[in-house]
């Protein structure tokens, strides 16, 4: 045999072995762009890269009903995307039309954070997304029935078999796939994002609100501010990932009616009645407001900041201090003008996302 043939050979076997592997194909590794004003500022487990097959089917487990005892509620019946993936409710329906006792969250750039639910309890997307399939009263099924209805399910033992190379399925792999569709809402395209890059103008009442969002008042040198930014950090208007600084009491109730919060995670006193400032992103779609939706609208907001803050032992200093008021007049009042307030929520609604509430990427698949 001359060599021609032997190179022939030694080809055709390596084809055979090549597309008998290939049968099992690995999954698509997804690269993620993170939008260019964000930063860096996020982690991807390593255990949990991000792949096509991953986030296909995170996004199908998202919406299927199956993931609850009576076969009724998805993660999606509580995170709609229409509403930023809030459900427009003061608390929310689970299973047999329990309510729960919190008010549901948007579902936006979580992948710039470390910190989840309103106490900040799941330090990661992974260890958060099989609490509600368990709640008793948000999805009530156990982890045992959760896998054995997947994998009842031809799409599903395919799906899992693609995304992850398993022909078991697990509820780490049900989490590590949620996850992965969850880290890909992220929200970049309101028109305050594209003032930020140059590509859209605010009107000089946005541009008033702004302002006023981002600064301290310091009424001994006449500078003015809401104070918001204080809180409700940087572009992404969200908390932090490496401590819970994101976290405070911004004044909705007295000493008597404050809850527990984040003390319920660290045990500590001094973080009595402390919460998560969430993301402001898209606020104006995600009423009614704070962690018992106690607030209908972002007027009622406005008017809790600058005239109803109530005092308690771990209010805030960040609130406690700021005051447009001259005269330093107690209990501090934050002294915004009518025509402030208003400015302030024209900003907010520059906040709004249209092309991510209308992203087939985040849509239900099964309506499609
Ligand atoms: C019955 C309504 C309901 C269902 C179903 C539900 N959620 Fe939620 N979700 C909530 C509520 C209420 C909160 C706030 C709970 C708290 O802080 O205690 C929340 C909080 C979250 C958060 C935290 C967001 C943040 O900024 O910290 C994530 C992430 C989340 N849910 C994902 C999911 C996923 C994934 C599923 C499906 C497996 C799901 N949810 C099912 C109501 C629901
Ligand atoms: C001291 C920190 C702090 C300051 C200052 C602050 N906030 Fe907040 N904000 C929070 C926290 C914490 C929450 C959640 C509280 C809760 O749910 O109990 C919150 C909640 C909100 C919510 C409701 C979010 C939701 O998803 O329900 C809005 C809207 C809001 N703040 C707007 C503002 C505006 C506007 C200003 C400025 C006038 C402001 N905040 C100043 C900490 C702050």
């Amino acid at each position: 045999m001359n060599l021609k043939w032997i190179i022939v050979l030694i080809g055709l076997y390596a084809l055979c072995s090549c597309t008998e592997g290939t049968q099992i194909k690995a999954p698509t590794p997804f690269i993620f762009v993170p939008p260019i004003h964000f930063g860096d500022g996020f982690e991807l487990p390593e255990d949990n890269s991000f792949t096509i097959e991953g986030i296909a089917l995170g996004r199908n487990l998202f919406y299927e009903k199956m993931l609850s005892r009576n076969h009724q509620v998805s993660c999606g019946s509580c995170h709609q995307q229409s509403k930023a993936f809030t459900d427009g409710a003061k608390f929310s329906t689970g299973v047999d039309k329990l309510l729960t006792s919190k008010s549901s969250m948007s579902l936006v750039n979580l992948f710039w954070q470390s910190k989840f639910f309103w106490d900040g309890r799941a330090l990661s997307l992974e260890e958060q997304a099989l609490e509600p399939i368990q709640d008793h009263i948000e999805m009530d099924l156990s982890l045992v029935e959760a896998v054995e209805r997947l994998s009842n399910s031809d799409l599903y033992r395919q799906q899992f078999q693609q995304a992850f190379e398993s022909d078991e399925i697990t509820p780490e792999l049900i989490a590590k796939a949620l996850s992965q569709f969850i880290r890909t809402l992220v929200s970049s395209n309101s028109r305050y994002d594209q003032y930020l890059l140059g590509e859209d103008v605010l009107s000089d009442q946005e541009k008033l609100g702004m302002d006023l969002f981002f600064t301290h008042p310091e009424p001994t040198i006449g500078l003015r501010g809401g104070n918001c930014g204080d809180c409700h950090l940087n572009i992404l208007t969200s908390g932090d990932r490496t401590s819970y600084r994101g976290f405070h009491n911004n004044g909705i109730d007295t000493e008597e009616d404050l809850e527990n919060g984040l003390m319920t995670v660290t045990g500590e006193a001094t973080d009595k009645g402390k919460f998560k400032a969430p993301s402001l992103r898209n606020i104006a779609l995600t009423a009614p407001y704070m962690h018992d939706g106690r607030f209908a609208t972002l007027e009622d907001v406005l008017e809790h900041y600058n005239e109803n803050v109530r005092t308690s032992a771990t209010l805030d200093v960040l609130i406690t201090d700021a005051t447009n008021n001259p005269k330093n007049v107690l209990p501090v009042k934050l002294g915004l003008t009518d025509t402030e307030k208003k400015a302030i929520i024209a900003f907010l609604h520059t906040l709004t996302d249209q092309k991510f509430i209308s992203d087939e990427a985040f849509s239900d698949p099964f309506e499609d």
